[in-house]
């Protein structure tokens, strides 16, 4: 990695005590959907991220047994330097999440995506981490990377873009490919500044507009669905070797996926599931999945 992966800096018995610095909404207001791109504030003590970690946040109030909220996990979507590019920042793009109670029909809010969606400038926030050492960018600039997300599993590559295309001395050779997939048009998070790094490097960006498209069985589109429309040219990719995928947002994605490679593979008289331990073995295979 170049620098020193710390982690833990901070636990939840001792938090950091951060304060917010702006929240930006990622979707138009008349969207169903509200996801925001918010900054914390780090400049006070020693905590540090890079691309690729994830950060605690204590949500602040009692649960239902009147004991203090645990702390849920956010992917980093800065890179290493930040937004402002001084190393004294962080931000994370949360969904609110609002559902209705399955049995009740009342109307859920998530405690901690609630809170940051609400965070207003100047507001103090608790903070733990740095989490993970393992879904991190490679080193090499020659690397290919697979990066596929859902929704805000978008996050951790809006930093390895910032980071590979904006901030590395030297130009990265490799290919990225990015599947994104989204509910519609309007919630693609990050558009604009997506659509600048395909002019920066050999990157290409493949959408799955579940609400919008259709796979080729007639249901919605799902990344899965693209990955098998572009199996053959990912499998070479893979092959090859010197290749990193990265998978991250909704849990359920992965078996589709699974499900993709592996009819390719079996073309080829291989196995997926032996030859991906394989690649997870050897560092080119990550998920964060929730
Ligand atoms: C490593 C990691 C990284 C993550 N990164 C991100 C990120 O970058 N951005 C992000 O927004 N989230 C991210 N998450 C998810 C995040 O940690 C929280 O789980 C999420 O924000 C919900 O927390 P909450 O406190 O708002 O909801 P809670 O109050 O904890 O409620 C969530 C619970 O409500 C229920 N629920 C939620 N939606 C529905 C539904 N539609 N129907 C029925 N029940 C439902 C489920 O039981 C769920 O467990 C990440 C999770 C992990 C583990
Ligand atoms: N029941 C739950 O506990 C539950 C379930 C899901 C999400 N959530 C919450 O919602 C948030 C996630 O929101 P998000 O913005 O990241 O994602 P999102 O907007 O809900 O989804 C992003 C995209 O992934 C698609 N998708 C859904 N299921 C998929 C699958 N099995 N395989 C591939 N793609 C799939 C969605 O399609 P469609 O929506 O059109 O199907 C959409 O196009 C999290 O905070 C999480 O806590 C909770």
């Amino acid at each position: 990695m170049g620098v020193e992966v710390a982690i833990n800096t901070y636990r939840p018995k001792e938090p950091y005590k951060g304060k917010a610095l702006s929240n930006v909404p990622l979707i138009v207001e008349t969207s169903p959907n509200d996801v925001r791109h918010v900054t914390l504030d780090l400049s006070e003590g020693s905590l540090r991220y890079i691309e690729g970690q994830s950060i605690g946040i204590l949500p602040p109030g009692l649960d239902a047994n009147g004991k203090p909220h645990k702390l849920r996990l956010y992917s980093i979507a800065s890179s290493r330097l930040g937004d402002n590019g001084d190393a004294k920042t962080v931000s994370v793009c949360v969904k609110r999440v609002v559902y209705k109670h399955p049995e009740t029909g009342e109307e859920v809010r998530g405690v901690a995506s609630n809170f940051i969606c609400n965070l207003k400038p100047g507001d103090e926030v608790m903070i733990t981490g740095p989490v993970g050492k393992t879904f991190l960018l490679p080193e090499d600039p020659t690397a290919n990377l697979i990066l596929i997300a859902t929704g805000t599993g978008i996050a951790p590559f809006r930093a390895f873009l910032r980071h590979i295309y904006d901030e590395l001395p030297t130009p990265w050779l490799g290919k990225v490919l990015l599947f994104f997939g989204m509910q519609k048009s309007e919630d693609y998070l990050y558009e604009e500044e997506l659509a600048e790094y395909t002019k920066k490097g050999d990157f290409e960006i493949i959408t799955a507009i579940s609400r919008e498209q259709t796979n080729a069985q007639g249901g919605k589109m799902y990344v899965q669905h693209r990955i098998a429309e572009h199996v053959d040219r990912l499998w070479s990719m893979i092959q090859a070797g010197n290749t990193y995928t990265f998978i991250c947002g909704l849990r359920g994605m992965e078996d589709g996926i699974d499900a993709a490679f592996s009819a390719a593979a079996s073309e080829k008289g291989i196995t997926w599931s032996e030859y991906q331990y394989q690649l997870k073995q050897n560092d080119f295979w990550h998920v964060e999945t929730y």
